[in-house]
């Protein structure tokens, strides 16, 4: 029988300052689990790494748990606005299981 993948909750708070606790899972990028939850993200490329609207803030607690951004990701996150240190595209963002509880907040230029 086909293993489910393994639950990964993350903790988002959309422009309004609305916080949702949703589901993601152990693979899934957390753009997905954001828009599978239907949370509002442009995410225009569908997680290429070529549109920078998936944009989101990490919470600096989880900054430090992420690996770094790659080239490709630090050339897309150009194109955003608003960027900060804590800036990442969420669709380069793999969860795993160590990524329970991850915080981030839709950042400008990620509304559809
Ligand atoms: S969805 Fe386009 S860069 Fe992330």
């Amino acid at each position: 029988m086909e293993q489910l993948p393994r639950p990964v909750p993350i903790v988002v708070t959309d422009m309004q300052g609305n916080v949702h606790e949703i589901e993601g899972a152990d693979g899934w990028r957390a753009m997905e689990a954001i828009r599978d939850n239907g949370l509002p993200i442009k995410a225009e490329c569908g997680g290429a790494c070529a549109c920078a609207t998936c944009h989101v803030y990490v919470d600096p607690d989880w900054l430090s748990r992420l690996p770094a951004r790659s080239e490709e990701e630090e050339e897309r996150l150009g194109d955003a606005f608003e960027v900060e240190e804590n800036s990442r595209l969420s669709c380069q963002i793999l969860l795993t299981p160590e990524l329970e509880g991850l915080k981030l907040t839709l950042a400008p230029g990620s509304e559809p």
